[in-house]
C-alpha cells in the first residue's frame, strides 16, 4: 500500500485494522503535514431517499477517498447486475451491515482528507434521521449539509433538521438541492428553492447559507463541476467544504481550560493536564482556579507533538491539549477549571437550557441525574420543563417531561456548581450531557442559556449572592442577653431538629409527639411546620423551586431566631432538595442542626395519603407533587433515619432524644 493508501474512508468507531507499510518517518511526516492543514467537521442531514449516500459516496469516490479494493468489489457487484456503473451509495454499507448484526452506531464519523483540508463527517445511517442522532452529529460540527430532493422541494423534515442545526449553534449551512439531474438541472426549480429557504432560514439566526445544485448521482457539482449546469458557475460541494473559512468561529476570547487530570511526577513539578476548550494563553499570564478563585501565573506550557520528546510552548489556544504548570502551588485537582481572573465564567448550581431528549425512557423530573459539563461531573435534577418546541412548526408547546426527540427549555439544579458560559457565546463550556445515573446511558445533551446577562455579583456563587442582604446600609444591634446565657438559665442547649421526607412520611406526627415529650421535660421547645407556616408567614408562597427554597429559607432563619432565644425547634418541612436542606443547615450553624429523614417508602407515604393529596396528584390536579412530579433529593448523611414504616412514634422519639443528647 502507497502512502497515499493512508487517506481511506475510515469509520472512526470501526476503523480497520490497517496493514499499512511505511516507515515510521513516513508516518511522522504524514502526521505532521495533517498537523499544518486545517480541520472541517460537519455533518450531514437528510434521509436516504434524498440521496444522502450517494452524495457522501460520491463525494469521497470523486475524492479519491476509497480503497481501490472496494471500488473493485462494487464494479463486479454492478457487473453481476448487468449494470456498468457502480452504487456510490453503497460505500456507505459497512455501516448497515454492523446494523443488521444488531449493534447500534447512532452516528458514524468517517474521516477523510484532500491535500488542502482535512475533514470528519459526522454521518448519521439509516433511514431514521431521529432528532437525537443529528443533534449528536452536529454538537460540533462547522457546518451542516442540508440535502433536499430538487423535486420535493422544502419539506418538513429540512425544516426540522435546520431547525436542529440553528439551535445546536452550527454557524453555517450548505443547502445541498440533490436529484438536479431529474428536474432537467432547471436553473428556475434551484432558484425557486433557494427562495424559499431563505425566507424560512430569516427565523434561523445561522451566520452563513450557502446553496449548491447537484446530482450526486451523476456526479454534478460535488467534486467535479460537469457540464450539465453551465448557468451555475459557483463552487462545487467539495470545492466549498475545502474552502469555507471556520477559524473565525473558535471562541478566541474567552480562556476556558477545564483540567482533567494533575500531574506530579516529582516534588518539584506539578502540571495541570486538559483541553483549551476556548481562547488563548501565554507563558506569565495571571490565571484563576475556579472554584477557589485563587490566583497564579502561567509558569510553562507543554504540548505533546509529534516530535517523540513533546515540546514546550510559549502560548496555546483551543483546541490544543496541553499540561500547564503555574508559579505558584494552588490546589487544583481534577473537574477545577483555570480562567483569566478579568473574565470568568459563571459559576452556577442552577441554570436553564435547551435539553434534546436521546433515550427511549421519558425524563423524570423526581430522579436525580448526572450531568457531566466539560471534566465535571455532577448529581443534577430537571426541575421544570416550561416549554417544548414542536420542530416541525418550531412552535413552542405546554412544558411536561420530555419524550425520545424532544426539544425542550429547562431549569436544572446541581449538586455541585458548575463553571459555565452561554452555548451562543461558547459552545464548548455552553454544552452538558444527562446520563442515567443507574443505566450510566446519555440520556439527554443540552445548550445552557443566559438567564442573566446583566449579573451584578460576577464571580459570585448563586449561595454567594443569596446570602447578601439588599443594602449595605444597615447594621447589626446585638442582643446584651447572650444565647448561652438563655440556655444556661433554661438548663437546656437550643437546638434545631430538621425533619425531612415525604408527604404522609410522619414528620408532622413524629414533630408532635416529640414536642409533646420535649415539654413534659420543661424543655423550651416550639415546632415549626411547613404547612402551619403557608398559613403565615409563607403564605405568598407556592411550590415552584424558587418558592421551596425561599419557604425554607424563612423557616431556618425563624428556628435559628428560637434558637437564639434559647427554644429548641423541631421543623416538619418537606424540604426536597439537598442543597436547600444545606442552606438551612448554615443559617442555623452546623453546631444546632440535627438532621432527620423520614425515609418512609414513597408506596407507603402514598397508601397513608393522609389528605388524598397523592391520588389528585396522579390525576393531574395537583401539579409538581413531591415524589410524583417533583423531585425528593434523599439525604446522603442525614444524622438519623427513620422509617416510620417499621419504626413506631414512640420508638422514634427516643431515638431522636438519644440523638439530641448528643448535641447537649
Ligand atoms: S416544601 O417542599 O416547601 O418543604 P412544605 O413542607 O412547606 O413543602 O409543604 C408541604 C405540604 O404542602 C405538604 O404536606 C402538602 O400538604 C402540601 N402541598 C400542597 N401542594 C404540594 C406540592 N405540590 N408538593 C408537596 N406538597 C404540597
Amino acid at each position: 500500500m502507497t502512502a497515499k493508501g493512508l487517506r481511506i474512508v475510515q469509520d472512526v468507531q470501526t476503523a480497520p485494522v490497517l496493514d499499512v507499510r511505511i516507515s515510521d518517518d513516513e508516518v511522522r511526516e504524514l502526521l505532521a503535514k495533517g498537523e499544518k492543514t486545517s480541520l472541517l467537521r460537519f455533518s450531514t442531514a437528510g434521509s436516504v431517499d434524498d440521496g444522502k449516500s450517494t452524495l457522501i459516496g460520491r463525494l469521497l469516490h470523486d475524492s479519491k477517498n476509497v480503497y481501490e479494493d472496494h471500488i473493485s468489489a462494487l464494479e463486479k457487484k454492478a457487473q453481476s447486475k448487468g449494470g456498468a456503473d457502480i452504487d456510490l451509495a453503497h460505500l456507505t454499507d459497512g455501516l448497515k451491515a454492523e446494523q443488521e448484526q444488531g449493534i447500534t452506531i447512532d452516528v458514524a464519523y468517517r474521516y477523510f482528507s484532500t491535500p488542502k483540508r482535512r475533514f470528519i463527517l459526522a454521518d448519521t445511517p439509516g433511514h431514521e434521521q431521529y432528532t437525537r442522532n443529528m443533534a449528536t452529529g452536529a454538537s460540533t460540527a462547522d457546518l451542516t449539509i442540508i440535502l433536499i430532493d430538487a423535486r420535493k422541494g422544502i419539506v418538513t423534515q429540512t425544516k426540522r433538521h435546520s431547525f436542529i442545526a440553528s439551535l445546536l449553534g452550527v454557524p453555517r449551512l450548505l443547502v445541498a438541492v440533490n436529484k438536479m439531474d431529474l428536474v432537467d438541472y432547471s436553473q428556475e426549480v434551484f432558484d425557486a428553492i433557494t427562495a424559499e429557504y431563505t425566507a424560512f432560514a430569516s427565523k434561523l439566526g445561522v451566520k452563513q447559507i450557502k446553496f449548491i445544485p447537484v446530482s450526486a448521482l451523476k456526479g454534478d457539482c460535488v467534486v467535479n463541476h460537469g457540464d450539465a449546469m453551465p448557468w451555475y458557475s459557483g463552487e462545487t460541494i467539495l470545492e466549498y467544504l475545502e474552502n469555507v473559512y471556520v477559524a473565525g468561529d473558535a471562541n478566541a476570547v474567552d480562556f476556558r481550560f477545564p483540567v482533567q487530570y494533575v500531574i506530579r511526577p516529582n516534588q518539584n513539578y506539578r502540571g495541570y493536564a486538559g483541553q483549551i476548550r476556548s481562547g488563548h494563553i501565554q507563558i506569565g499570564e495571571e490565571v484563576m482556579a475556579l472554584p477557589s478563585q485563587r490566583r497564579s501565573k502561567v509558569k510553562s506550557i507543554d504540548y505533546l507533538s509529534v516530535d517523540p520528546n513533546g515540546c514546550v510552548l510559549e502560548s496555546a489556544s483551543a483546541p490544543q491539549s496541553v499540561v500547564i504548570a503555574l508559579e505558584d502551588e494552588i490546589d487544583i485537582s481534577r473537574g477545577d477549571m483555570l480562567v483569566r481572573s478579568h473574565n470568568v465564567p459563571h459559576v452556577r448550581q442552577e441554570f436553564e437550557a435547551m435539553l434534546v431528549w436521546m433515550s427511549e425512557t421519558p425524563m423524570d423530573c423526581s430522579k436525580s441525574y448526572i450531568i457531566m459539563h466539560t471534566s465535571r461531573d455532577t448529581k443534577s435534577y430537571i426541575s421544570e420543563v416550561s416549554y417544548r418546541i414542536d420542530v416541525n412548526s418550531l412552535s413552542r408547546e405546554e412544558g411536561r417531561p420530555l419524550n425520545l426527540n424532544e426539544i425542550g427549555r429547562v431549569s436544572i439544579t446541581t449538586r455541585t456548581p458548575l463553571f459555565v458560559d452561554p452555548y451562543g457565546k461558547n459552545r464548548a463550556t455552553g454544552n452538558f450531557i444527562v446520563i442515567d445515573e443507574e443505566t450510566f446511558h446519555t440520556v439527554a445533551g443540552g445548550m445552557i442559556i443566559d438567564r442573566q446577562p446583566q449579573e451584578v455579583f460576577h464571580q459570585a456563587t448563586d449561595e454567594q449572592v443569596a446570602k447578601a442582604p439588599r443594602s449595605k446600609f444597615i447594621h447589626r444591634e446585638d442582643s446584651a442577653i447572650h444565647r448561652s446565657a438563655r440556655e444556661e438559665a433554661f438548663g437546656h442547649k437550643a437546638v434545631t431538629l430538621w425533619c425531612t421526607g415525604l408527604s404522609g412520611s410522619g414528620k408532622s406526627t413524629i414533630a408532635k409527639a416529640l414536642e409533646d415529650r420535649l415539654f413534659e421535660d420543661k424543655r423550651p421547645v416550639y415546632r415549626l411546620d411547613g404547612d402551619n407556616l403557608r398559613f403565615g408567614l409563607n403564605k405568598n408562597l407556592g411550590f415552584s423551586k424558587e418558592d421551596r427554597r425561599e419557604n425554607i429559607r424563612r423557616a431556618a432563619e425563624v428556628a435559628k431566631l428560637f434558637n437564639d432565644a434559647g427554644i429548641t425547634v423541631v421543623c416538619s418541612l418537606i424540604s426536597p432538595m439537598a442543597l436547600d436542606r444545606e442552606r438551612a443547615k448554615e443559617i442555623i450553624g452546623e453546631d444546632s442542626f440535627i438532621e432527620v429523614f423520614l425515609s418512609t417508602p414513597l408506596a407507603e407515604c402514598e397508601k397513608r395519603d393522609p389528605h388524598g393529596l397523592y391520588r389528585k396528584a396522579r390525576s393531574g390536579e395537583i401539579d409538581g407533587f413531591t415524589g410524583v412530579s417533583s423531585p425528593y433529593e434523599a439525604p446522603e448523611s442525614a444524622d438519623i433515619e427513620i422509617d416510620t414504616s417499621v419504626c413506631s412514634v414512640e420508638t422514634s422519639v427516643e431515638l431522636l432524644i438519644r440523638e439530641l443528647q448528643k448535641k447537649a
